[in-house]
Formats: C-alpha cells, structure tokens, sequence
C-alpha cells in the first residue's frame, strides 16, 4: 500500500467555502490525499479564499508569504488557491507568487484530481472557467464516514442581483440551482452519515428553482427524510422571500425559527445606489409578514456603513430601521471597495467617518444581542448536541434560535436533541439544563 499523500486545506469566507472545502478533500481523497490538520508535514497546501472585502483578499498573500520556508525545505510540497481570489485574480496570484503551483475557481474543484496530475508533473495549473459541466454531477459520491450531527449542503451557487458593491456576481458567476432530487439524494446520504440538521447554502439560497415550487418547496421534500431532524437556510435576499417560503416558516415543524435575511442599509437613497432593488419599508412590511407567520423567529443581518455617498441622514436612518426591526443577531462591514464593481468608481468616504459609524451600529446591534439572550433565560429549548463543552462534564449545542447552548450532560447526548431551560446568558451563548 501506497503512504497516504497529505492534504492541508485552509479554508476562508463563507459557508459555501466550508461545504466546497470539504467536496475538494473528497476529491483529492480519490488521488490518495488525507486531510492534515497543520501545514508543516503537508504534500499540498490548499487555501480556500473569499475576495468579498479588502482585508479577506489580502490574507492569501500574507499566508502563502508563510509557506515560503516550508517550501524551501520540500520541493516537492505543492501549493495551491482555491475559491473566489482565485476566481477573481487567476494567473495574477502565480505572478505575484511564483510559489503558487494551481489556481482553481470555485466552479472548476471538481477538476482538481487532474489539475494535480499536470503540478506532479512540474507544470502550473490554471482553472477558472465557469464550465458546462455541472461540478457536482462530476464529483465522486459523498464519502460514506461518520460525521458529526450538523452538516452543510449547497443548493444553489451564484448570484444575478448584481449589488453595486460586491463581488460574488463576477466570483461565482450566473445563479445555477442543483436539481431538487440530487440534492434530496445528498441529504439523504449524510443522514445516513449521523447528520441531523442541515443548512440549505445558496448565494441566494431562496432564488432556488431546482424543484417546481422553490425552495418551499424543497424543504417539504427534506421535510420527509426520515431522521433528518432540522433545516436551515441561507443566504437570502428579501427579493425572493415568496409566500410559500413565509408560510413554510410557519407550518413546517422541521424548519428552525431563524432567518438571516439581509438589508445592508436603511436609507432608500443608499438602497438605491446599492441597486439592492426595495425600500426600507418594503423590507420592514415583509418582516412584519414572516414574523407573523412565524412570531419567535429570531432574525439575523447584514449592514453595510460607509457606502459611497451616504451622508449622517442616511446612517441614522439605518439605525431606525435596525430599531424597528429588532435583531437576534447580525454581522455588519465597513464597506470596502472592490475592483470591478459598479460602486469602485465611485469617491469613498474617510475612514475615520466610516469607523465612526461602525462602531455605533455595532453598539446597537449587540445590545440587541444580548436582550434576545437575556429574554431566553427561564425558556424551554430544544437543543442538538453537537459536542463537548470547554469544562469537564459540559456539551454544547445548539437550540432552534441558533445560540449556542451548554449543558451539564453525559457524552452519550452527542447527536441527540434534547430539551434544555436555560438559566444564564453570556455574551455570545446560554447556559442551561436538561429538563
Ligand atoms: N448573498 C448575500 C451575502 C453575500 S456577501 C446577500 O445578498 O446578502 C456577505 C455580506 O458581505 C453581504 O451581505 C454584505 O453585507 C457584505 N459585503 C459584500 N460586499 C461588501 C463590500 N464591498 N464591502 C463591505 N461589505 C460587503
Ligand atoms: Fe452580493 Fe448582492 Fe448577490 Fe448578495 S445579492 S451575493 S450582496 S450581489
Ligand atoms: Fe467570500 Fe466568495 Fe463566499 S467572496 S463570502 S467566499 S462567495
């Protein structure tokens, strides 16, 4: 038997990266790569990137500026990027970095196995095509392991929205669903594979029309999968939050009570500018609709400050919206300028006004935060035990509202669903008991 070749992914951004990340271990796996959890005893080195922002674009160079002495020590260590800096920069990142033997975008991995061939073989591999071939078709079958009780699945890949400040249309392409029985059929598999709850990805997940009736009606398709207990979704744009998607959040016992469903901004101007497609109000009325289809919803979002153009009138009227609304939780940026983009040309604001303004969205949002935590103390939860706990005799899960719970239980709760009061809230978690 041949020595396992070893296989060090680092994986950025978002969650399709993770699920990608994951697809390209399988597929190295049929080249005879295991997976190594450190670069320094690795035969390759994949970095998995996100170009979304400035900074997330920079680390790549910053991390393959580490890998310089390793291959130094093994010629034969083969290094590679993958993902949406790849997809952006193509033959840039070979020129910036002459180490850099493979680039492969995020919709050509499935062609790894080949393009590892061409690097044994001394050459350069370069794959950034958004080719005809439908990857996930091309993949190997997932592998059949044992695997913990949360797992991602992605549905749906690219985006056609086109807002004035981001990459992903230029990075993912055109928005393409995977057939609903395909990805009934993976769902399936991981169930099999220990997996309890899973998380529907999409750049534009509720844009899905892999089956007839969306992604409403996908979920009632996962709805029947024996053993599989939960599903989540996203991203979503409130553009495609349909009726039947609404109404599934109110009669599908499976789906969880939490939406990310970002709106960037709350000013109509900057919407606008955004090319985001509603206003403010629009966005506010569908929140009204959801949550009244579904009341303990905990809602989650994206924001956006600093967007060229917006003025102090235009920032407070984000913060109103975030007012209105009421967040369980939310991530928010400082916009940053992305080449290629619509918005790039646009004149930027300082930055001392930008952090400014970051910094009291952020104080709002996270004392929103800690009131929805503070209003689940003395609450029943319903809690998938993913792991153990940092302290002895501690696991941790999470409930239906996506916080992260710990609970005083035996191992034996890994994998199970349990129902836990809570009784402390921390910054980012709760604290409770098994009931
Ligand atoms: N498809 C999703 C999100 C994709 S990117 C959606 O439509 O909401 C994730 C988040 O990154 C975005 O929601 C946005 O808040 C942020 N983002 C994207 N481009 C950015 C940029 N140029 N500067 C700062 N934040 C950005
Ligand atoms: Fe980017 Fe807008 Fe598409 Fe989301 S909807 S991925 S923010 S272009
Ligand atoms: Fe980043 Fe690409 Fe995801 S740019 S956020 S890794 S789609």
């Amino acid at each position: 038997m041949t020595t396992p070749k070893k296989l060090y992914i680092k994986t950025y951004g978002c969650q399709m990266n993770v699920y990608d990340s994951e697809r390209m271990v399988e597929a190295l796996g049929g080249k005879g790569y295991v997976e190594t959890k450190s670069p320094d005893d690795a035969d390759m080195i994949l970095l998995n990137t996100c170009h979304i922002r400035e900074k997330a674009a920079e680390k790549v160079y910053s991390e393959l500026g580490r890998y310089k002495d390793l291959k130094a020590e093994n010629p034969d260590l083969k290094i590679g990027v993958a993902g949406c800096v790849a997809q952006a920069e193509g033959e840039e990142i070979i020129r910036r970095q002459p180490m850099v033997d493979l680039v492969v975008g995020p919709q050509s991995y499935h062609r790894l196995p080949a393009m590892e061939d061409a690097v044994r073989n001394g050459t350069k591999a370069l794959d950034t095509d958004f080719p005809d071939d439908d990857k996930f078709d091309t993949l190997k079958k997932r592998a059949k392991a044992k695997r913990g009780p949360t797992a991602f699945l992605t549905v749906q890949e690219g985006c056609d929205k086109f807002c004035a400040f981001c990459v992903v249309p230029y990075t993912r392409g055109a928005e393409v669903s995977r057939p609903a029985d395909r990805v009934i059929r993976e769902a399936q598999e991981l169930v099999e594979c220990g997996v309890r709850e899973i998380t529907l990805l999409g750049q534009n997940v509720n844009a899905y029309n892999g089956h007839e009736n969306g992604l409403a009606g996908l979920i009632w398709a996962l709805d029947k999968v024996d053993g599989l207990e939960r599903i989540r979704f996203t991203t979503s744009h409130p553009n495609d939050m349909d009726d039947a998607l609404i109404e599934a959040h109110g009669t599908c016992d499976k789906l969880m009570p939490y939406l990310h469903l970002p709106v960037q901004a709350g000013s109509d101007r900057i919407l606008k500018a955004m090319n985001r497609k509603h206003t403010a109000e629009a966005y506010i009325r569908l929140i009204e609709k959801i949550r009244a289809a579904r009341p303990d919803l905990l809602l989650s979002g994206d924001f956006i400050v600093g967007f060229p153009g917006e003025t102090d009138a235009d920032f407070e009227d984000t913060m109103a919206l975030i007012r209105e609304v009421h967040y369980g939780q939310a991530y928010s940026f400082k916009y940053s300028t992305r080449p290629g983009t619509p918005a790039a040309e646009k004149p930027q604001l300082p930055d001392d006004v930008m952090d400014a303004r970051l910094q009291s969205l952020q104080a709002l949002l996270r004392e929103q935060q800690t009131h929805t935590l503070d209003s689940m103390v003395g609450k029943e939860v319903s809690v998938l035990f993913e792991k153990s706990g940092r302290e002895a005799g501690q696991m941790i899960g999470k409930s239906e509202y996506l916080h992260a719970v710990f609970a005083e239980a035996d191992p034996s709760v890994q994998g199970e669903i349990r129902r836990v009061r809570i009784i402390s809230a921390n910054p980012n978690s709760l604290g409770g008991i098994l009931v």
